[in-house]
């Protein structure tokens, strides 16, 4: 498992985040996180494989006040072991909106409000090839 963090680049309402990773063979899960620091997410988006009892799920929560809040979970896993995979995240005045590796989109509450982040981090079985904000 790895852990990559992306400092000091701001990402605001109206703006995209492109993010291209490649998934490795074993991928127990991987995180996309997007917030202020790592004790304040945002958004963590948590493909899981097989990890926190959960098969081929997508968990999504914000991390707030020291404890993680309500999970969402948007039905539909798109994600697969040993290949590369797009995340497009949008910060919409009405929160995120993520559109997945096969074109879904789903929607996520901007529970801390802020109209700019910039930390973002990546976390386990993942190798990130890009990322990009536009
Ligand atoms: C927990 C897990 C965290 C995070 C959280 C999301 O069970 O340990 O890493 O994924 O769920 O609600």
């Amino acid at each position: 498992a790895s852990n990559m963090v992306i400092q000091n680049m701001s990402f605001r309402v109206g703006q995209s985040l492109a993010i291209v990773g490649n998934i490795k063979p074993h991928a127990v899960n991987f995180s996309v996180n997007v917030g202020h620091n790592s004790q304040s997410i945002a958004l963590h988006l948590n493909p899981r494989f097989n990890a926190f009892g959960d098969t081929n799920a997508i968990v999504c929560n914000s991390y707030q006040q020291g404890k993680w809040q309500q999970e969402v979970r948007p039905g539909g896993f798109c994600f697969f072991r040993g290949e590369n995979f797009k995340l497009i995240i949008k910060l919409t005045s009405m929160g995120f909106v993520v559109t997945l590796p096969n074109g879904c989109q789903i929607s996520f509450p901007n529970r801390l409000g802020s109209g700019k982040y910039n930390y973002f981090s990546f976390n386990g079985d993942v190798r990130i090839k890009s990322f990009e904000i536009y």
